[in-house]
């Protein structure tokens, strides 16, 4: 799949996301070395702590499909009704639980609708990360 198809499917995530509280809609697509897509959006709480974001929606939905390897993830967020006018990076918490199965070497696909696309890895966002191989 390329990054132009990943990203139309975080977009149609997106418009799941349930943001009441911070109005701040956030879509994620993960592709997997095998093909498969999974998507997420952001899933808030009234106890504000227990929100998911969207990357981790699809982390976790995938890992619990029993998926490990992961090629790429495209994000995308915006106030609710507005389109993205800045790129949406993943959070600390997540750049952490994307390290866990992904390492370094994770394509991380930044969108907004007012800039050009941005490609970074997840090593350049999460440099020196505590992984799995820490504990080994
Ligand atoms: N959020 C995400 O889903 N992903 C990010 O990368 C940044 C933040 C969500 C969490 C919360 O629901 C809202 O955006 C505002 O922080």
């Amino acid at each position: 799949m390329d990054n132009k198809n990943l990203i139309k499917l975080a977009l149609e995530a997106k418009e799941f996301s349930y943001a009441p509280y911070s109005s701040f809609n956030v879509g994620a697509a993960l592709l997997c070395r095998d093909g498969k897509v999974f998507t997420g959006c952001n899933v808030e709480s009234a106890s504000y702590g227990a929100t998911n974001c969207a990357e981790r929606t699809a982390l976790f939905k995938a890992v619990s499909e029993g998926e490990r390897d992961f090629a790429s993830i495209a994000v995308v967020g915006s106030k609710a009704g507005e389109i993205c006018k800045g790129v949406t990076a993943p959070c600390g918490i997540c750049r952490q639980a994307l390290y866990e199965f992904c390492g370094d070497d994770l394509k991380v696909i930044l969108v907004s609708e007012s800039e050009a696309v941005i490609e970074i890895t997840l090593g350049e966002l999460f440099p020196y990360g505590f992984g799995p191989k820490n504990l080994s």
